[in-house]
């Protein structure tokens, strides 16, 4: 039943005083540059109130025209040609890591020390070593850390851990998730970054894979034991300046078994040479009294089951839209069915690490910190370990 459809949430809401503002400085400005700075500059006016407001006092990169360009584009205040001068300025409290996976750790490391509250692209680290030197170093500083897994921010997905915890789905037997995209099949595609073992540490599996294991993770519970398969279906590419071709060292798709545990068993596949699927993120829960299932390509939705419900002649999978006011993060949206995208979950990951900031809270279980994103790689790493000895794995965290 409809609850007045969010035409009355959507004004009224004061805030208290001025919110603070947090200066952020961001390494990259490419994808997840973009992706961040848009998320950063909507929500002081769509997370109204917001608990701090984001200033934007700079940028880093390496190549000075573009990075001077990418500030323009993006309303940084200032740029920088090296992240270690960026990490200097005292105005920057936040640092916002969206380089690739080989600049993940050291910046991370750096800001921290230097006092600054961290938030940092998936995979955390390229291995699970990298990354718990990332969660020693923010622990021993004492600063926030968040790892960008915006996918817990989905709404629905949010929606879904709620309907868990609350015993609706009652014991969990089954966590099954692809995710699979297409954009490598061709072999004349470059050996780009994600491409290197030595800058990304692996291939779907840690860019694609790291993002199921985390909701595998923050859905059903932490997996004890693991069995993985990889597999390398080009294994040499050109490289990007042209000088000729190289071997590729990272895998182009994995599949796992696990169990969890709770007991619930659980499948894992990650692809990017699933002709046709272009950001196939599917996840399938199954428990005792009902199935939820999920798929980003239509993130406003969530199917769901419910056994024994009446009349049977209509049971099955109902398809709920997730975008009533009772919805989670919807009284800051539009009115029912006027759908969100996939940009709007950085809006809401970011909203939740300046009120982590600001209110001094802990960033989990809601948000992933680099405990999670140090489990992760965990996860991922025994994957890989897996996939070379044949052997199932037992997951063991070092904390
Ligand atoms: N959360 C998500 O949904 C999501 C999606 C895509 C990527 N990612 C993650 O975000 C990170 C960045 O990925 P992307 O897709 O934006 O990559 P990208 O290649 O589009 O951008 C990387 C940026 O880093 C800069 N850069 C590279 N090396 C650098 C160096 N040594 N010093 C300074 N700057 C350097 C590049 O110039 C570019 O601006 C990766 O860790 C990736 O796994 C997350």
């Amino acid at each position: 039943m409809s609850d007045g459809g969010g035409f009355t949430s959507m004004a009224g809401a004061k805030a208290e005083g001025d919110a603070p503002e947090i200066g952020v400085g961001m390494l990259g400005y490419a994808f997840m540059g973009k992706a961040h700075s848009n998320g950063l500059k909507k929500l002081p006016y769509m997370m109204y109130p917001p608990a701090a407001i984001p200033k934007l006092v700079a940028v880093a990169g390496r190549n000075e025209e573009a990075v001077k360009e990418a500030a323009k584009r993006y309303g940084y205040s200032g740029y920088y040609t090296d992240w270690r001068q960026m990490l200097e300025n005292d105005e920057i409290q936040v640092f916002d890591n969206g380089g690739p996976n080989n600049i993940h750790a050291e910046p991370c490391i750096v800001a921290a020390e230097a006092g600054k509250h961290v938030f940092c692209e998936k995979p955390l680290g390229r291995t699970a070593e990298e990354s718990k030197a990332m969660l020693d170093a923010v622990q021993k500083a004492g600063v926030k850390h968040m790892v960008a897994h915006n996918y817990r921010f989905v709404p629905a997905i949010v929606q879904a851990k709620k309907l868990i915890e609350s015993g609706a789905l009652g014991r969990i037997f089954h966590f099954r998730a692809v995710y699979l995209q297409e954009w490598i099949i061709d072999p004349n595609f470059p050996k780009i970054w994600r491409l290197d073992k030595s800058l990304a540490g692996s291939g779907a599996l840690g860019d694609l894979g790291s993002h199921i294991v985390d909701l595998a993770r923050f859905l059903v519970g932490e997996p004890s034991k693991i069995m993985g398969m990889t597999k390398t279906f080009i294994e040499e590419r050109p490289l990007e300046d042209g000088s000729g071709t190289g071997k590729i060292d990272v895998d182009d798709a994995f599949t796992a078994l696990m169990e969890f545990e709770n007991g619930a068993m659980g499948t894992l596949e990650a692809s990017r040479f699933a002709q046709g699927r272009k950001n196939h993120e599917v996840l399938e829960i199954n428990g005792e009294n009902g199935s939820i299932k999920f798929n980003l390509e239509r993130m406003n939705e969530l199917e769901v089951f419910w056994a024994g419900e009446e009349p049977n002649t209509t049971q099955g999978f109902h398809n709920v839209m997730v975008s009533e006011p009772h919805h989670p993060y919807w009284e800051n949206w539009w009115p029912q069915g006027h759908i969100i995208g996939w940009e709007h979950t950085f809006v809401h990951e970011f909203d939740h690490f300046f009120r982590c900031i600001v209110n001094d809270e802990e960033v989990a279980p809601w948000g992933a910190d680099f405990v999670d994103g140090y489990k992760t790689a965990v996860v991922c790493d025994a994957i890989s370990e897996s996939a070379e000895s044949g052997k199932i794995v037992d997951i063991k965290y070092d904390l």
